[in-house]
């Protein structure tokens, strides 16, 4: 363990962490949940919880990471062995990645399958209507869903067992500014459809009828899960930060940036959705309807330029998604290399054949077994909530306890302190302790435990 590798520069740790954190839940899981959950008051609610909550969280999981020197099953038993408790916490945090990489894939797959789409210059000339029957007939058939969620989960599994991740996260260096130089060309494009200002209301202007816990729990669930926090992934990525490395502006900086992102997306779909004339609540297919109308709306005078553009970006989409799932097989795959001695091409093809039969059942919730409903929602939406609502929530809450009362106080303020060199976070260590042991706790516990109740 001594000479385990370690990020090379802070650019290199925020780039590693930011790639796993930008994802789909930042382009396709932030506009539709702000859409369902009545816009503005989530918008803030996300914001406040990134900052407030999901930020100490953030923190907190580096700090064990690099404390422990060890991924996230065995990082919480190396600083307290006497309690085996953490064990099957390590359990926990390997089991949520791969639920959370079952449905993930099928929305991978339908990326995939829009890049298709742009490929065949399929936007041009589609109008909302279209646009929207087009993608209902997609994810309710059964095959083409089914097969672009397979496809997408092997070719990341294949990337995973053959250990070539450096080069795609070398690729994914070049799309992820892509990505946001595309996203910001959209967002001004957006802004000036007729229309546009009433879906820039809806993000930013609060009414009190969106009012209520459910919001701020899903809220939460959203910003844990964009941060991918509560997954082992960060603890992870924690045991290779270097020791002298400043670990709040590491966090800080992630945190920012995701979160720049998800509002930049917001800001680029929520407007054409209102332009197109489609319901904000539309759920997890809202982006890909809303994006056609864009391309297609600029494809009107740009046929080239828009097919260009569409193109590059749900090959970014792709991209991006397929970073988020290799961390998240890889994961699994470490797991079960370092317990039980699976080498990499079966533990992939092992993850690749459960999760991916698992995805099946939840892509077929949206055709023919969309009546399979418990407490009104699919099988996907139940997918959906157990991870960001509850599970991310109870980990999230398991690490900050962790951190604030299990670990001592002395070893949390030198790893963020870096042992209080250069007087390094001195001051503001107290308030950062502060929020991970009190406030981070009861604000999860509390908007939790309401929840249920209410
Ligand atoms: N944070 C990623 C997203 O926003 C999802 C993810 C979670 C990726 C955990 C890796 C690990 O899409």
């Amino acid at each position: 363990m001594g000479n385990r590798e370690n990020f090379g520069s802070r650019r290199a740790v925020i780039y590693a962490m930011a790639g796993s954190a930008i994802g789909l839940g930042n382009i396709w899981r932030f506009p539709y949940m702000a859409g369902e959950h009545g816009g503005a008051v989530f918008v803030i609610s996300y914001i406040v919880a990134t900052l407030l909550v999901s930020l100490p969280v953030f923190i907190a999981e580096v700090t064990i990471g690099r404390r422990a020197r060890t991924s996230s099953y065995g990082a919480m038993r190396r600083l307290d062995p006497a309690h085996k408790v953490w064990r099957w916490v390590g359990l926990l945090s390997i089991f949520i990645p791969m639920f959370i990489l079952c449905y993930y894939s099928v929305i991978g797959g339908w990326s995939l399958y829009y890049f298709f789409k742009a490929c065949a210059f399929d936007f041009v000339g589609t109008s909302p209507d279209a646009a929207e029957t087009v993608f209902g007939g997609f994810i309710s058939s059964v095959w083409a869903p089914i097969g672009m969620h397979l496809v997408f989960l092997a070719a990341c599994a294949w990337v995973v067992a053959r250990g070539v991740k450096s080069g795609i996260e070398r690729f994914s260096k070049l799309t992820i500014p892509a990505l946001f130089v595309l996203i910001v060309l959209m967002m001004v494009y957006s802004l000036s459809l007729p229309g546009a200002s009433q879906g820039l209301r809806y993000l930013w202007q609060p009414t009190a009828s969106s009012l209520n816990v459910k919001t701020f729990v899903y809220a939460m669930g959203q910003s844990f899960f964009s941060l991918s926090l509560g997954m082992g992934a960060i603890v992870t990525y924690g045991s290779y930060v270097k020791k002298d490395e400043n670990i709040v502006i590491s966090s800080a900086g992630t945190a920012v940036f995701d979160l720049m992102f998800a509002l930049l997306a917001g800001m680029a779909i929520m407007p054409a959705v209102f332009a197109a004339g489609i319901k904000p609540g539309a759920g997890p297919g809202l982006i890909f309807q809303g994006i056609p109308f864009i391309f297609s709306s600029l494809g009107a005078n740009w046929p080239l330029l828009s097919s260009v553009i569409a193109i590059l970006f749900f090959l970014a989409i792709v991209v991006a998604a397929m970073t988020s799932v290799i961390s998240l097989i890889e994961v699994g795959v470490a797991f079960l290399g370092d317990r039980f001695g699976v080498d990499r091409r079966l533990g992939s093809l092992l993850i690749f054949l459960v999760c991916g039969a698992v995805g099946v059942v939840c892509s077929l919730s949206f055709g023919p077994l969309s009546g399979l409903t418990v407490v009104g929602k699919n099988i996907f939406d139940l997918f959906d909530w157990f991870a960001s609502n509850v599970l991310l929530l109870a980990m999230a809450f398991i690490v900050v306890v962790f951190v604030g009362f299990v670990m001592k106080k002395e070893d949390v303020r030198d790893e963020i302190t870096n042992g209080g060199r250069k007087r390094r976070n001195v001051r503001c260590f107290e308030l950062v302790y502060f929020l991970i042991k009190w406030v981070a706790p009861i604000c999860v516990l509390s908007i939790f435990v309401t929840n249920f109740i209410l």
